[in-house]
């Protein structure tokens, strides 16, 4: 991988918005702050990072992203402490990912230095924007998109990269209700299912929308070749707690290999918690509804955290959960915001301060 001498050009923007953002109010992901960053691939390599206000790009029509869909992207969060300190979460498990997903879909990758510096460099300057509302947090989302130009289908020969911040309140209020989901799917072996492909997104919003008119909240994938076995929930991991044991399908081509999923598995570790990653069948969640051994649902990631499972819908029937006191869900939420908003001492090396 190239490494480059840093030299981070900034243009300020010359108003700032934050006086018109309500941080006692926060959706996901619909407010940005002034500034972003951008470093653009061409003649073979990536540009120094620069900071510039956040404004919008201008591309040719023929820009490949908007036909064969070279696109990749992260989500990251910085935190803001008690004593104005900024932290951020295993931030080079997104680097990293970023550019296995950009070697997938045959996007040069980022040197790590151009990632980590250049964020680095625009939470500083953005610090204001850091929430410190419970709850909150600023959503950071490095993307890279294809934007050489031509109709041929091939790899494009020009590249951006860009980091864009979002202060963020929760992604999902309360819990969700999800349909187990027979007919489409969101990846297949061979396929760009690990990997962080805006159209791995765009794919699920179809069959996530039929599910919304059935009247559930999110789609739960299960494998492409026999739907038999349940693997993701929405664009989150999937948890299933049958009596104490804990339960995640394994990572694999049709999988994310996701942040927060592997923080779960270590501290479920560290606290003596039976693990399996395994094949998790639909029958298996069934029969474990039915007899009550079904403690607990959850989806797991960067944008939601954890989000507690209420019902799941198969074939036309409704599976309640039931209220499981002192719920691994609850537990895993308090250990990694604790470890996020620098409240716990002990963080397993996860915590980076910028
Ligand atoms: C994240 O959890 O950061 C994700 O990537 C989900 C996103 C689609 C909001």
């Amino acid at each position: 991988m190239e490494t480059k001498t840093m030299n981070i050009k900034v243009e300020k923007a010359k108003t700032s918005k934050i006086g018109q953002v309500d941080f006692d109010n926060l959706a996901f992901g619909n407010v940005f702050t002034d500034h972003m960053l951008v470093s653009n691939y061409k003649n073979g390599s990536w540009g120094v990072p620069e900071i510039v206000p956040y404004q919008p790009i201008t591309l040719d029509p023929s820009a490949k992203i908007f036909h064969y869909g070279q696109s990749i992207f992260e989500g990251m969060k910085a935190y803001k402490d008690e004593k104005d300190a900024i932290w951020l979460f295993r931030p080079m498990d997104n680097c990293r990912r970023l550019n296995i997903s950009a070697k997938r879909m045959a996007i040069p990758e980022i040197p790590e230095d151009y990632f980590m510096e250049g964020l680095k460099a625009l939470l500083k300057l953005e610090k204001d924007w850091i929430p410190q509302t419970p709850g909150s947090s600023l959503y950071i989302r490095p993307f890279i998109f294809a934007s050489g130009n031509g109709f041929h289908a091939s790899p494009a020969d020009e590249y951006m990269f860009i980091i864009a911040f979002a202060p963020s309140g929760a992604y999902f209020s309360g819990k969700v209700k999800v349909l187990i989901e027979e007919k489409y799917s969101r990846s297949a072996n061979g396929g760009v299912g690990f990997a962080k492909a805006g159209g791995n997104y765009a794919g699920q919003f179809y069959p996530t929308q039929l599910a919304v008119d059935k009247g559930y909240n999110q789609v739960i994938w299960t494998d492409d070749n026999t739907h038999e076995y349940i693997e993701e929930a929405g664009a989150m991991n999937i948890f299933v707690r049958i009596n104490d044991t804990l339960l995640t399908a394994p990572t694999s081509d049709r999988i994310l290999d996701g942040i927060t999923r592997k923080s779960i598995l270590k501290i479920a570790e560290n606290k003596g918690i039976a693990v399996e990653e395994r094949k998790i069948a639909v029958s298996e969640l069934i029969e474990a509804a039915k007899d009550g051994s079904l403690k607990e649902m959850f989806g797991a990631g960067t944008a939601a955290v954890i989000s507690p499972i209420s019902t799941f819908g198969f074939r036309d029937v409704d599976y309640d959960l039931p209220e499981t006191p002192n719920s691994y869900a609850a537990l895993f939420k308090k250990r990694i915001t604790d470890i996020q908003y620098n409240r716990a001492e002990d963080n397993f090396g996860w915590r980076f301060k910028v």
